[in-house]
């Protein structure tokens, strides 16, 4: 991912050891970041480069960072029960995701697991938080379709 910074420039350039490297005291300073997961990335082994500690980087991502989920069956049948639509899914596609490729269009916002708008009824199967890699039940639980992925076949009230 192409990671850019206007800082001094007429011109969009990526972000490098230098810029960091042009702030005083920066080991000793708080950082904070937000920007999209190629920026996130970078930016950190930027300040890793310059010594700055962990837990001195505070980080707000643009879209949902990618955990390892450990699963090695993701994906399943999806039934969206008030639509009347059965897809099937494969792979770590959001629920979010395969309902707007089936042409539905649930509410949501933040698209990475923030904002809750996209929160909806799982009437059953189990789905992993892309968050979190933690699995669900498999019976009724409110979920957020944005960073739910299917693990089998799961039903919403959707
Ligand atoms: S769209 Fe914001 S939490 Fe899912």
């Amino acid at each position: 991912m192409k990671v850019i910074t206007t800082q001094g420039s007429s011109e969009p350039r990526y972000l490098t050891d230098a810029d960091l490297g042009a702030i005083s005291d920066l080991s000793s300073r708080d950082v904070f970041l937000c920007g999209p997961q190629g920026l996130m990335s970078l930016a950190g082994e930027l300040l890793d480069a310059q010594g700055v500690s962990r837990d001195r980087i505070h980080s707000t991502y643009f879209s949902a960072p990618q955990t390892d989920l450990g699963c090695e069956e993701l994906g399943g049948k999806v039934r969206f029960a008030r639509s009347n639509l059965d897809v099937d899914s494969s792979g770590d596609a959001p629920l979010l995701e395969i309902a707007e490729a089936a042409g539905l269009t649930p509410q949501h916002g933040c698209r990475m697991g923030i904002c809750h708008q996209c929160s909806c009824r799982k009437t059953s199967g189990t789905v992993v938080n892309r968050l979190t890699g933690q699995s669900s039940g498999p019976g009724e639980d409110t979920i957020q379709l944005c960073i739910s992925i299917p693990q089998g076949p799961v039903a919403l009230d959707i």
